[in-house]
């Protein structure tokens, strides 16, 4: 499909303005180099190549064809393909699983397996690879050649956005429109052939939904370690994403919990299509930094400010040994004495272009600095033109060897200068903010790199798999899917978290038994599934703290909960050790559709409601993830230790994220789970609460 030698068009047009049309011209304008078949009932030569009347007639071998043919005319002109041995295809026609029609979808598919004859699409507007000289879509004719492949779901903004990178000067490897989906999506495009194509240095993504979450996560990790993917994903608030989900027909999760799949696999999410080319730029013109200093010069204090503000939200570090910055840069022909080196290195208005080259040369000289900002304010003491050319000399001389971003606030003649310097392949945009947030993209991609070949592969952690699965059987032999408190605890023990001693008592003996074992005082409660909310039922006494009190509150629970409900069900009296009351904390699991298990930590009780500081990852997590967990939530100061407090037991924390989220990861019988509270304390963490449901067997 990339390279093909050949290509075919089947349903291609003489008349100008239809898509049958508009492919032929577009293959043949962007000059490819192969043969080119049109076929057509009824003509016999369309711009200048001899037609076919079906793909079967064609003389030689076909390794891509196009279909551009009514949706009720495709699925047998796709198997003549299969007939003849195509070895590729595209399949532009509307009118599949995007209106309802899954089954002619699912008849294109078992055709593309049985000739193994991988496709794109169907609904799609075809596909550009500029190494090749291919341009096989009914888009616009002059997309300029570059590093970046753009991957989109959808039709009509892909092709949009072929013009807009046009007009910005942004240079693609590929473009590819996936449409439907039907057999290959961006997972395939990525691990089949984008990972390894060197003509594509990142990929950038345009999404609705993906499919198989969890595949679509090791996929982009194992790409994004070689070149870095940006994904810009429609449906960010809820209206949207019903929209997405009824548009393309795919199951668009919840939009937190694609954020969180995104960071987790090193996807890089932008806003909108502008930030995410501005990033794709960036990272595709530069290399990777070796360290996290970096240099601002400028000529205007005010710009310089700016960007001093946008390096702290971008998490960029500003090189700080003010002595060095002032030996350096504190000289005549760089700045006056009323310059400041104090980084930004400000030049001051009166700086004109050799200024700006002498600085930016020291700026690469310097072993200490790793990446380098300029900024510009337009000034009638400079020429654009001249400064972007001596950019361009010294970026070239320095071979490119640290990242590098440009912005240029002024009139015309700074867009002019812009353009020159990206047609260089060197990052320029008009806002100091631009520049920054995709340097910052940069490093946030170089971070992951780096994280991701620090940890290796984690292995899954060993748990009593049959032991867990025995109780989980007894539950469902019992009919139910939701499981006790004790039962929960079990599993919880199982596992290993720290959970206070509990027993399950049938008699008021048993139960001033087990308290004098667990010790005083204890809670204890109605263990039934009939009764769900037991306050309510004045099923719960808290605090017990002697034998007599112990007995009495056995009687008192049996009591309220026979006259709240007669006829319950009820397996006893659940007691356990009352643990003073920590920090607390909720963990919790929900399975997405597209994703799977998803573990959620946040700071619990009323917190959760009302701050809703809660964190996902997709599982599993390894320890690590679990740590940047905690360290996410905006109240981790509370954990930490604020205002004298001893801190938590972050590494008990951070046990139980990881052992909940290999419980669920390992034993696909959970459907949902919470420990909420989940207490923390300066030597412990407990688990005083559970909750387990099962999934629901038909
Ligand atoms: N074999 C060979 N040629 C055929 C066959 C066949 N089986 N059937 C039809 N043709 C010829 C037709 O005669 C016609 O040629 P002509 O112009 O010389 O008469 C040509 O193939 C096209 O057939 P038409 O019946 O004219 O169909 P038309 O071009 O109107 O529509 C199309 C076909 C474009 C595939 C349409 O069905 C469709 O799906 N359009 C939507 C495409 C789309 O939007 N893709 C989605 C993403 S892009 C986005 O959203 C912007």
């Amino acid at each position: 499909m990339f390279r093909p030698k050949s290509i075919a068009v089947i349903g291609a047009s003489k008349t100008p303005g239809k898509i049958g049309y508009e492919i032929m011209d577009n293959i043949i304008t962007y000059g490819f180099k192969g043969e080119l078949y049109p076929i057509n009932l009824k003509e016999t030569e369309i711009l200048g190549r001899k037609v076919y009347k079906s793909i079967l007639d064609v003389p030689g071998e076909v390794d891509f064809v196009i279909l551009s043919i009514p949706a009720k005319y495709i699925p047998a002109t796709f198997e003549e393909c299969g007939k003849k041995g195509v070895k590729s295809a595209a399949i532009i026609t509307s009118g599949f699983g995007e209106v309802g029609d899954h089954e002619a979808e699912q008849k294109l598919v078992e055709i593309a397996v049985k000739y193994n004859m991988p496709f794109i699409g169907p609904n799609i507007f075809g596909m550009v690879y500029t190494p090749a000289n291919l341009n096989a879509s009914f888009g616009p004719a002059d997309v300029k050649p570059g590093k970046v492949a753009f991957i989109t779901q959808s039709g009509a903004l892909g092709i949009a956005l072929m013009g807009w990178t046009i007009t910005n000067k942004i240079g693609l490897s590929s473009i590819i429109s996936i449409g439907n989906k039907a057999l290959i999506g961006e997972s395939e495009l990525m691990e089949g052939f984008l990972k390894d194509d060197p003509n594509s240095a990142a990929i950038l993504l345009y999404v609705e939904g993906l499919r198989d979450g969890k595949n679509s996560m090791r996929v982009f990790k194992e790409v994004g370690l070689k070149k870095p993917i940006i994904a810009l994903k429609s449906g960010r608030s809820e209206r949207g994403a019903a929209a997405a989900a009824s548009h393309t027909g795919s199951l668009a999760g919840s939009d937190k919990i694609y954020s969180a799949a995104f960071k987790q696999s090193g996807v890089l999410r932008a806003l909108d299509a502008a930030e995410a080319f501005d990033w794709a730029r960036c990272i595709t013109n530069n290399p990777r930094p070796k360290g996290d200093n970096s240099i601002i010069i400028t000529n205007g204090g005010g710009v310089g400010v700016m960007a001093t503000d946008a390096c702290e939200d971008e998490g960029l570090e500003l090189y700080n040994d003010q002595k060095k910055l002032h030996d350096t840069f504190m000289k005549p022909e760089i700045m006056p004495p009323f310059g400041s080196t104090k980084n930004p290195i400000d030049i001051t208005g009166g700086g004109g272009e050799m200024a700006y080259k002498l600085a930016l040369e020291e700026a690469y000289k310097m072993k200490e600095i790793d990446s380098i900002i300029v900024l510009y304010c337009q000034t009638a003491t400079t020429n654009p033109d001249l400064l972007a050319d001596y950019i361009i000399e010294i970026v070239d001389k320095y071979d490119q060897k640290k990242p590098f971003v440009f912005s240029g606030i002024g009139g015309e003649a700074v867009e002019v200068m812009i353009d020159k310097l990206n047609e260089h392949d060197i990052s320029a945009y008009d806002l100091p903010e631009k520049a920054i947030s995709s340097l910052g993209a940069l490093y946030r991609w170089n971070n992951f790199v780096e994280k991701e070949k620090k940890l290796g592969k984690s292995k899954p952690l060993k748990l009593p798999l049959n032991k867990i699965q025995a109780l989980i059987d007894d539950v469902r032999a019992d009919g139910r899917i939701q499981m006790l408190e004790h039962e929960s605890k079990e599993i919880w023990k199982l596992i290993g978290l720290d959970v206070p001693d509990f027993a399950l008592v049938q008699t008021p003996e048993e139960a001033v038994k087990a308290a004098e074992k667990i010790g005083y005082p204890v809670v204890m409660k109605i263990v039934s599934e009939d009764i769900i909310h037991k306050s309510d039922a004045g099923g719960v006494v808290v605090g017990p703290k002697n034998k007599e009190e112990v007995k009495a509150a056995f009687e008192k629970i049996m009591v309220n909960a026979k006259a709240y409900k007669a006829d319950a069900n009820i397996r006893g009296i659940f007691v356990t050790y009352m643990v003073p009351k920590g920090t607390e904390l909720i963990v919790g699991v929900s399975r997405d559709p597209t994703f799977g298990p998803v573990i959620m930590f946040g700071l619990g009780g009323i917190y959760v409601e009302i701050l809703k500081d809660v964190v996902f990852r997709m599982t599993p997590v390894s320890k690590d993830e679990a740590r940047t967990m905690v360290d996410s939530i905006k109240t981790k100061a509370l954990l930490y230790g604020a205002r004298g407090e001893e801190p938590r037991d972050i590494d008990g924390i951070v046990d139980t994220i990881y052992k909940i989220s290999q419980l669920v990861d390992q034993v696909p019988d959970i459907q949902e789970l919470d420990i909420n509270p989940l207490f923390s304390f300066p030597d412990s963490t407990k688990a005083v609460d559970a909750r387990i449901t099962l999934i629901e067997k038909k």
